[in-house]
């Protein structure tokens, strides 16, 4: 345990540096090489969980300590045993006594009797400390007082709801491959394999999470792992055979696959990050579908577009991420208000861009995975009043309302609007 421990608290102090969640699970992995692939699995879950309840924990640390605790490997490591104390079935005697062994490890021996009395204190106390911790935003609602605010003031009747939802466990959902497949034949696949699923519309398929080597026919692209609300993007794009298409911000690529399976195209992926691109090639070896992948900046097209039009652009734009919270707990806390007009800017610029290459009567689908009004309804209506020629078109019907789609039990928070050049 003591190795669990020691990694947990390096992935949770390198997060809360403001580290993205998965390079500090890469990293602590590294620094961790004699951990198995189940301990690996139980640092994953005491990470998880101890970010989503980040909030509750800093309010108990910070009632259970004179003063706080600087280094921040070892606020980390306390931040971690509470956790486990929490949310894990491990004996707390041992998880106190592997945290103070721990501290020895992170250099820090004078801090053995205070990791000591502050884990004991804790357990001594703990009933008295779940309650008084609620009274702050943070710890009841999981979430910094800003966001909150921010929800309650853009969704007065659903906040909450979208709260407890972000909390959660997200759910694992299928993209059954209509090229290969059917749902009713795929439906029978898992029922051989003995793995429970609901169809949730078109071809969305949802199971228990397990990892995709265990997911039947998903090796020989019989399906792909997308959220159902993210399948909206590739669909509502409205795409027929031969069209010229640009998925404009394309790794991994989740996208580009759907709108390939969806029709023939002469199909251009771009995505500036090299490294992403890698995924986006092994995503369509998969699936056996083919397209032009460019590394690129999408917002100067004068870098990589040979002036050719294209008939339908995707611009799935980089985002706060904020519909997608339960998936990456890490992004609540290191956010600030301030990145939402930045992101703004940035969106509006990618859609200034790609807007240059659409071809007249072409369409295009302006999508994010955020749920705040500043990178949605707002970058589209600006863009439309500076953009006389652009028009905000109809979606098909049975198209998710006003384009929005709240993060439910089955569904992540997206949102999609669709423009015609006129
Ligand atoms: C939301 S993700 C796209 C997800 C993808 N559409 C899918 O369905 O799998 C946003 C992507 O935009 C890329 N990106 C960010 N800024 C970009 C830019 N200026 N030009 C091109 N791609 C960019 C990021 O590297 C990231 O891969």
């Amino acid at each position: 345990m003591l190795d669990i421990q020691l990694c947990a608290a390096s992935v949770f102090g390198d997060t809360l540096d403001g580290r993205n969640l998965s390079t500090a699970f890469e990293d602590g992995f590294r620094r961790h090489p004699s951990l198995s692939a189940g301990e690996r699995a139980v640092v994953r879950e005491i990470c998880y969980e101890g970010l989503r309840s980040l909030g509750l924990l800093e309010a108990q640390l910070a009632k259970l300590l004179l003063t706080p605790v600087r280094h921040t490997g070892l606020r980390s490591l306390l931040l971690v045993a509470l956790a486990q104390l929490q949310f894990t079935r491990a004996k707390p005697y041992a998880i106190v006594d592997h945290a103070v062994r721990a501290a020895e490890r992170l250099g820090q021996p004078a801090a053995r009797g205070l990791v000591n009395a502050v884990l004991r204190n804790f357990l001594r106390r703990q009933h008295d400390l779940r309650r008084d911790a609620w009274t702050t935003p943070e710890a009841r609602l999981g979430f910094p007082a800003w966001w909150v605010q921010k929800l309650r003031e853009q969704y007065p009747d659903d906040w909450e709801a979208i709260i407890t939802t972000e909390n959660l466990h997200p759910p694992m959902t299928l993209r059954v491959n209509r090229r290969r497949t059917t749902v009713p034949n795929y439906l029978d696949l898992l029922r051989e394999a003995r793995i429970d699923a609901r169809h949730l519309g078109d071809m969305a398929v949802r199971i228990d999470p397990r990892p995709v080597a265990e997911v039947p026919g998903f090796a020989d692209g019989l399906v792909s792992v997308q959220d159902a609300g993210a399948q909206w993007g590739a669909r509502l794009l409205d795409v027929a055979d031969g069209q010229r298409v640009l998925d404009a911000c394309a790794a991994p690529g989740g996208k580009t696959g759907h709108l390939l399976e969806l029709a023939d195209l002469d199909l251009v992926s771009l995505d500036n990050d090299a490294g992403r691109l890698v995924r986006i090639r092994e995503n369509l070896n998969r699936l056996g579908a083919s397209a032009t992948l460019t590394c690129a900046d999408a917002g100067e097209p004068g870098t990589w577009w040979d002036g050719r039009p294209f008939q339908r652009i995707l611009l799935d734009a980089p985002c706060s991420a904020s519909g997608v919270a339960r998936r990456h707990p890490d992004i609540r806390w290191n956010r600030r208000p301030s990145d939402l007009a930045k992101l703004a800017a940035r969106q509006a610029a990618l859609l200034d861009g790609v807007w240059q290459v659409l071809e007249s009567s072409g369409k295009l689908l302006y999508a994010t995975c955020s749920v705040f009004r500043e990178e949605n309804e707002s970058i589209v209506e600006a863009f439309v009043a500076r953009n006389p020629e652009a028009r905000i078109a109809q979606f098909q019907p049975g198209a998710p309302e006003g384009g929005r789609i709240r993060p439910d039990d089955d569904s992540d928070g997206f949102f999609y609007a669709l423009l015609e050049k006129r």
